[in-house]
């Protein structure tokens, strides 16, 4: 295919007017939600439909570095499309520059972005690519109306002119433009030694038109300390669920346990753990929400290991793997589904329990238990099951 879409990501910049806030590191090597701060930005461009490629440009003595590490980040967290790498230069335009040569001829558009723009959201870029394969501008860029007044000043600070508001717009990234053109510009901008702040700058200056459509207010580039703020307030933590579902059956010689209570009685379960089916979905609900796998891939149950194990301990376990992953259980509703035996009596142990183990509020702690009315495998008294439904914040 010839018409290929492809992004670019600007990581290459030292981000002088941050460095005393960030201790010299650049902002776009910043932590944020778990990865340096351009990636980002990246996982939103890739997302659009119509983007098939992006190029990365980082500073040249840490490109190697930073080329592993989105090839590391991509394995965990697949962004679905080829990457390909180049080194920044001197300045913002010689970054685009080296970029704009590692793109494939197969490369129709491209959508050039800051990397320090993380708030970039999936339908801005679906929606430039878009409106420049239907339009007959050589550009297509997102911008915002300006809301303070403008001025214009000499290099003292005495105002040379106050341009008329309504026509302002500050511009962002991406800005869409096709390749061939956009090489043509930038080919011309160094022979001719034009200094820019942006790409589009270079297209108005051979004269080509520039289509401005509406930007997003949230898609800011953090460039000035009091931009960290920003950062900040976005790492607060998303709700997310997990489900958990587990089955014993009955006929071995381990004592019932539910919930790290021994129960006991007539009704024995087969098992390579104690076999406390409600901890198991428990588990396997707390797993879920950080996709941590399931129990019997972390626990499993040829090894030795787990001989008898108990489930509390096996619980532990997966409560740091969820620290780990930052995230922070906030409501757990557990069910036995059993028609033997009444469980009613020992509810209030097992949720107590259940809510010890976990360290939350007893109220935020459900248990019941229910009958399958003498149905299925359970109303056979073959078995004995568990589900679990896990909220947290993560
Ligand atoms: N950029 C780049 N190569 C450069 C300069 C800038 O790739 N030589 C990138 C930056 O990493 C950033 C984007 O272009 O993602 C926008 O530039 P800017 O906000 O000016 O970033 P910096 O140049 O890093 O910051 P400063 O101007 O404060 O030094
Ligand atoms: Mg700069």
């Amino acid at each position: 295919m010839r018409n290929e879409c492809w992004g670019v990501i600007l990581a290459a910049g030292q981000g002088r007017r941050m460095a005393e806030a960030t201790g010299g590191e650049a902002k776009q090597f910043l932590p944020y939600r778990g990865a340096p701060l351009w990636w980002s930005s990246a996982r939103a461009m890739a997302a659009s439909p119509l983007v098939h490629g992006l190029v990365f440009v980082f500073p040249a003595d840490r490109l190697e570095q930073a080329r592993l590490e989105a090839l590391a980040l991509d394995r965990k967290d697949s962004c679905g499309v080829p990457f390909r790498f180049a080194e920044g230069g001197d300045r913002r335009q010689d970054s685009v520059r080296h970029a704009l040569a590692a793109l494939p001829d197969s490369c129709e558009i491209t959508l050039i972005h800051d990397g320090a723009r993380p708030f970039l959201r999936t339908a801005l870029v679906t929606k430039l690519a878009e409106a420049l394969r239907e339009s007959r501008a050589a550009g297509v860029i997102p911008g915002v109306a300006v809301t303070d007044t403008v001025k214009e000043t000499d290099p003292s600070g005495f105002v040379l002119r106050t341009p008329a508001r309504d026509a302002l717009r500050a511009v962002q990234t991406p800005q869409a433009f096709r390749l061939s053109e956009l090489r043509d510009a930038h080919a011309r901008a160094d022979a001719e030694d034009w200094n820019v702040t942006d790409d589009a700058s270079l297209m108005e200056r051979c004269g080509r038109p520039v289509l401005v459509i509406e930007g997003d207010r949230d898609n800011v580039k953090i460039t000035n300390p009091q931009d960290l703020a920003l950062l900040a307030e976005r790492r607060s933590p998303l709700p997310c669920c997990g489900y958990g579902y587990d089955v014993h059956a009955y006929g071995g010689n381990r004592p019932l346990t539910l919930g790290g209570v021994e129960i006991g009685g007539d009704y024995l379960i087969r098992a390579h753990s104690d076999g406390d089916v409600l901890l198991h979905a428990l588990m396997d609900a707390i797993l879920g929400c950080f996709a941590g796998g399931d129990i019997g891939r972390l626990f499993p149950d040829d090894d030795p290991a787990f001989d008898n194990i108990s489930s509390s301990v096996l619980l532990d376990r997966v409560m740091t793997k969820a620290a780990e992953a930052g995230t922070r259980l906030t409501h757990v509703d557990l069910t036995v589904i059993a028609q033997k035996p009444k469980l009613s009596p020992h509810a209030d142990a097992i949720r107590r329990n259940v809510a010890r183990l976990l360290d939350l509020p007893l109220d935020h702690v459900a248990f019941k238990a229910t009958t399958e009315e003498k149905l299925g495998f359970t109303g056979e008294l073959k078995g004995i099951k568990a589900v679990a439904l896990v909220s947290a914040l993560r």
